[in-house]
């Protein structure tokens, strides 16, 4: 009914569909246009997860905006979240002064999201702020706050537009959740 793509198989269901992603991208580009008219942003999209959200989301701002890139792991060597946060791609340009709008795809714990916040703070921006597509508010551990979220979402762990599991499921175009019987095996 879906789509024809097996790995729609491996959800348990669809949270959201691609219609109701691309209606709150478009809203959530609206009221950024609004906030953002009298000094444009530089929008840094977290690598990889970010890159569906961000693509579609600078098409809906209508500024003359510039973009940047970050990719970032938020494990040292174990597999537990440790709040520090490994730069592994760097911007390619110089922050200072600017209005930097961070791009992520799902805040959970908010240790990636606090720890690389003050990253960019200390670079001297204007103001750093974060833009979300999901939140999941019942796992966070920090007392991060998001300037503006697409959707906050029950704790369940999501891939899809973006999200993967195991680098896995970026390219589905709505949003699902995972079922257990594939991290299960
Ligand atoms: P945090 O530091 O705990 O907030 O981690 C956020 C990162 O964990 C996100 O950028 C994702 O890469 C990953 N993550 C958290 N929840 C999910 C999920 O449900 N699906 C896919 N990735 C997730
Ligand atoms: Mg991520």
């Amino acid at each position: 009914m879906f789509c024809e793509s097996p790995m729609y198989e491996d959800l348990e269901r669809i949270l959201l569909s691609k219609e109701e992603i691309q209606a709150r991208v478009r809203e959530l580009g609206e009221q950024i246009t609004a906030d953002y008219r009298d000094d444009p942003p530089v929008l840094v999209g977290i690598l990889k997860g970010a890159i569906v959200f961000f693509s579609d989301l600078i098409r809906s701002i209508e500024l003359p905006l510039t973009i940047d890139f970050m990719a970032v792991s938020s494990y040292g060597s174990s597999t537990k979240s440790s709040g520090v946060v490994k730069i592994i791609k760097d911007l390619d340009h110089d922050i200072t002064g600017k209005n930097v709008l961070i791009v992520e795809d799902i805040v959970d714990s908010g240790m990636t999201l606090s720890h690389l916040k003050q990253v960019l703070a200390t670079r001297k921006a204007k103001k750093v702020s974060i833009v979300t597509l999901l939140d999941k508010p019942e796992r966070r551990r920090t007392n991060l706050t998001t300037d503006y979220c697409g959707f906050q979402i029950p704790d369940a762990f999501v891939v899809g537009y973006g999200l993967d599991y195991a680098e896995k499921y970026r390219n589905l175009p709505d949003i699902g959740i995972l079922s257990p019987k594939v991290y299960d095996l």
